[in-house]
């Protein structure tokens, strides 16, 4: 192994991750599970990430699932293999943790689709409305924001709110515009979305459901409407693989990035999963910021503690607040233990 890791460690800023060779006969699973144990520390996985990852995780789940479980943990480090905003939500509920995300670059066009200055001057032109963000976003945007979700409570959400207090929902107008059409609300959106879930072509879609009639097609709420208005089943990742695991059916076409394949596959072996596909000349659609993080780079965040997630405590108090009005709502509304 390279052993100048100081060197490798002054560019973990600008490199996103601590850059030297990891040993090609190590057993990384082996490693990793020393590493948790040895430095009492958790591995928290989103379903978009490698099957690898998810394999060796403590909890895997959606946005949701993952916030409640970064709450509530007792462990001194976090290592969050997700995107950057999943482990920022993790360390602002856990401001005295260590939180590590196997690749700083690992990002979210969604989150990158509003600029929080920009985003200000938006809110200021709608002095009446709440702010609803998506978790999907920065800890700024959090911060101007009055209530977080996910798309697993989004519903209940919006629902918690009186019904003549006007909205501003942040920012997946995707996941906004269906969510106006199932709460009835007239809710203002901004105009985001995830490059990974705008892309799924309706054409290649139908031709799919010619060859395979019996097929269902299952999609996360970030799609755009004529998919949605296709699907038979909405949800995000967890509660589309419950459904998938639950329902009838033998074979799925799944309008979501593909990582979450490995485990309908493995909690419903005799069914047959296939990756909805996008509009250009991949078969499938994987998430470029999920697929930054690998088993290599999660084995080395963790022996040498980088890189950290770090946040100004006024930034990180101000996103607490409606995030904990998330977790509150969602507690009460029997969505989370
Ligand atoms: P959920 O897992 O909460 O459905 O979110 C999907 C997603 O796009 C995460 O980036
Ligand atoms: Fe962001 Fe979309 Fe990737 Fe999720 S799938 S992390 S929303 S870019």
């Amino acid at each position: 192994m390279d052993i100048n890791i100081s060197e490798a460690r002054s560019k973990v800023n600008a490199r996103g991750f601590l850059d030297i060779e990891v040993d090609p006969t190590l057993d990384l699973f082996r490693e990793i599970e020393r590493l948790k144990k040895e430095k009492n520390a958790v591995l928290l996985a989103h379903y978009y990430q490698e099957p690898d990852i998810q394999d060796v995780a403590d909890y895997i789940g959606d946005s949701l699932g993952l916030a409640q479980q970064a709450a509530k943990t007792d462990a001194d480090i976090i290592v969050f293999a997700g995107v950057h905003f999943m482990a920022e939500t993790a360390k602002i509920l856990n401001p005295h943790k260590k939180v590590l995300l196997p690749d700083l670059k690992a990002g979210c066009s969604l989150a990158d689709s509003a600029p929080a200055a920009l985003f200000k001057q938006f809110k200021a032109k709608h002095p009446d409305h709440i702010v609803i963000s998506y978790i999907n976003c920065t800890a700024e945007i959090k911060a101007l924001s009055d209530i977080i979700c996910t798309s697993g409570n989004a519903k209940q959400i919006i629902e918690s709110v009186p019904a003549d207090q006007p909205i501003i929902f942040a920012p997946d107008k995707n996941l906004g515009g269906y969510l106006n059409k199932i709460t009835g609300r007239n809710m203002v959106l901004w105009n985001g979305a995830c490059m990974v879930h705008e892309i799924f072509s309706l054409e290649k879609i139908k031709k799919l459901k010619v060859r395979h009639p019996h097929a269902k097609l299952i999609a996360h709420p970030e799609c755009e409407e004529a998919i949605l208005r296709e699907a038979e089943f909405i949800g995000s990742t967890t509660q589309l693989l419950k459904f998938a695991v639950q329902d009838d059916a033998k074979e799925y076409i799944v309008a979501t990035e593909t990582g979450i394949l490995h485990q309908m596959q493995q909690d419903a072996p005799t069914k047959t999963f296939i990756p909805a596909p996008p509009d250009n000349s991949c078969a499938c659609n994987d998430c470029p910021h999920m697929k930054l993080n690998t088993l290599e780079k999660l084995y080395l965040c963790m022996e040498y503690e980088t890189p950290e997630i770090t946040m100004e405590e006024e930034l990180r108090v101000a996103a607490l607040k409606p995030i904990e009005r998330m977790l509150e709502i969602s507690r009460k509304a029997g969505l989370i233990g």
